[in-house]
């Protein structure tokens, strides 16, 4: 039995596992917990994946997972995955099979030799020009989601040492788009231009699970969580907001927190 802390804290619920890898097992769970919960209920679930490093082994692990997972609709665990929509909070402005490509990311890890091969993926086609791949990505979640906001089942999230997340990047112009689902947002401290989500569909999510492993993020944390100043510490979505946490991320929080 993992021994994990958890408490309540700045509207979210923490939770710090010991160590990286159980923190990966308990978001593969929660991934897998949300598709068979939603497909229960409804014909669909949607599913915005984090981009970055940190999901990588997450991915995988839900990857070997379903191989063992009966197809279904939900009932007693099932799953059809042609039911399961897979979106990306955001892309970086290169072609799919780019080293930085999140959606080659996810394909390696999470689509290519697993279950979830039926899955339907929408890429970002951040192949084409920036301005013409948001729109195009717009689109589609306006074609997915019919009319009104996007409205996610679950949307995973990482946490930059900078309190980024997706690519809403500290003093950057997407953080105050509200008429948008999807922008091209300039990031001059990555020297680049990334695809990403604006705050309305993070924060229409149903649940947001933000995943942090690692002492670099450690002061980004508790910017989050305490002071609040960061670009994460502004999503706050329609239900759960759960952040899993690995020891060496959290220290300087629970030494702020006064645990
Ligand atoms: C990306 C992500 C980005 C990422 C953070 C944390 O495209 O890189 O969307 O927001 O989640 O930078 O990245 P790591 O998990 O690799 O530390």
């Amino acid at each position: 039995m993992v021994h994990v802390h958890r408490f309540a804290l700045a509207n979210a619920q923490v939770t710090v596992f010991p160590a990286a890898a159980e923190l990966f097992a308990a978001a593969a769970d929660e991934f897998l917990r949300i598709i068979i919960e939603s497909l229960a209920q409804r014909s669909t679930v949607s599913i915005a994946l984090s981009g970055g490093s940190t999901p990588r082994s997450i991915y995988s692990l839900i990857a070997e997972r379903a191989k063992t997972i009966p197809q279904g609709g939900g009932e007693d665990g099932r799953i059809d995955w042609r039911k399961v929509h897979l979106f990306f909070g955001d892309e970086r402005c290169v072609p799919p099979d780019d080293k930085d490509s999140n959606y080659r990311m996810v394909r390696e890890s999470l689509l290519s030799n697993s279950g979830l091969g039926a899955a339907r993926v929408h890429r970002v086609k951040a192949e084409l020009a920036p301005e013409e791949a948001a729109r195009q990505y717009e689109e589609d979640l306006r074609q997915h989601f019919g009319a009104g906001m996007p409205a996610f089942d679950l949307i995973l999230l990482g946490l930059g040492p900078d309190g980024h997340t997706a690519s809403l990047f500290p003093n950057t112009a997407a953080l105050g788009v509200a008429d948008r689902f999807v922008v091209a947002n300039e990031v001059p401290q990555q020297k680049s231009t990334r695809i990403t989500f604006t705050f309305p569909v993070l924060n229409n999510a149903k649940e947001v699970l933000f995943l942090v492993s690692g002492e670099e993020k450690s002061s980004a944390l508790c910017h989050a969580l305490i002071a609040r100043d960061v670009p994460a510490a502004r999503v706050q979505p329609l239900r759960r907001l759960l952040w899993f946490v690995d020891a060496a991320a959290s220290a300087e929080l629970m030494r702020q927190k006064g645990a």
